[in-house]
């Protein structure tokens, strides 16, 4: 049985006081969930929200991480950074990170690899674009994608890493993958790792994101190989996160 996670990506939006108030919100009403709940604000306030859900249920994510340990790379931040700031999850390989910053899935995999020799539970991110699922190529782009990760830390290492599967054309559109599209490719992945290995497979956790939101979170959340969900705009609402996370309760 795999818990369920919802978590939600804040991309490059909060404020001290915005964030304090939206988590006073959801740390109050997450408290009696079964599932986990992660939230992944922007590296300022990473201090903030982690003094802020102390106690909490929830957990503590970043969005991204350097490639490399320390050294001279001007505005980067280090795995063991976010691991100091009590960071459990860190997403890796977001579209937004592909496409307007250049990371191609070497670098994602040297960023997976960083991330957990820091300890951190690594969020891969796969997903392709419109043009490439009308081009029929969506299979092949996300196997893509998880072979760069597979090939260079071997599928052990998948048992404390999480996958989130967001079409790229589903991203902040307001248009979301159906739960049998988005089910189809959950199941492609787990396929794929279970290639190589069933036990990593069955308990790897594969996160849905794009355009989730309160009123389709339950039926994509009820998809056989659908562990909950990656959530951006839906996530900087209290109450309509907070319903995203009941769904997967
Ligand atoms: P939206 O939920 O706003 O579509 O964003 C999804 C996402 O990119 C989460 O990482």
């Amino acid at each position: 049985m795999r818990r369920k996670l919802v978590a939600g990506n804040w991309k490059m939006h909060g404020a001290l006081k915005q964030n304090s108030a939206l988590l006073a919100q959801i740390t109050a009403e997450a408290s009696g969930l079964f599932c986990e709940v992660a939230v992944c604000p922007p590296y300022p306030y990473l201090a903030q929200v982690q003094s802020l859900i102390q106690g909490s249920v929830l957990t503590l994510g970043a969005q991204s991480v350097s490639e490399h340990p320390s050294g001279a790379f001007t505005g980067e931040v280090s795995a063991s950074m976010l691991a100091d700031f009590g960071c459990r999850y860190v997403l890796v390989g977001h579209s937004e990170r592909r496409a307007l910053f250049g990371e191609t899935d070497v670098v994602v995999a040297a960023k997976f690899e960083a991330a957990q020799k820091a300890g951190l539970v690594p969020i891969l991110c796969v997903g392709e674009t419109l043009g490439e699922r009308e081009a029929g190529d969506t299979g092949f782009v996300v196997a893509r994608q998880l072979s760069a990760v597979l090939d260079r830390v071997g599928v052990a290492a998948m048992v404390s890493a999480v996958v989130a599967y967001e079409p790229v054309w589903a991203i902040g559109t307001g248009v979301t993958a159906s739960p049998a599209q988005a089910q189809e490719v959950h199941a492609a992945i787990r396929a794929q790792v279970a290639a190589l290995d069933l036990g990593v497979a069955a308990g790897l956790r594969i996160l849905y994101g794009g355009s989730v939101k309160p009123r389709n979170a339950m039926e994509l959340f009820g998809q056989l190989d659908i562990d909950g969900g990656l959530i951006g705009g839906a996530a900087l609402v209290a109450d309509d996160f907070l319903a995203i996370c009941l769904a997967a309760n």
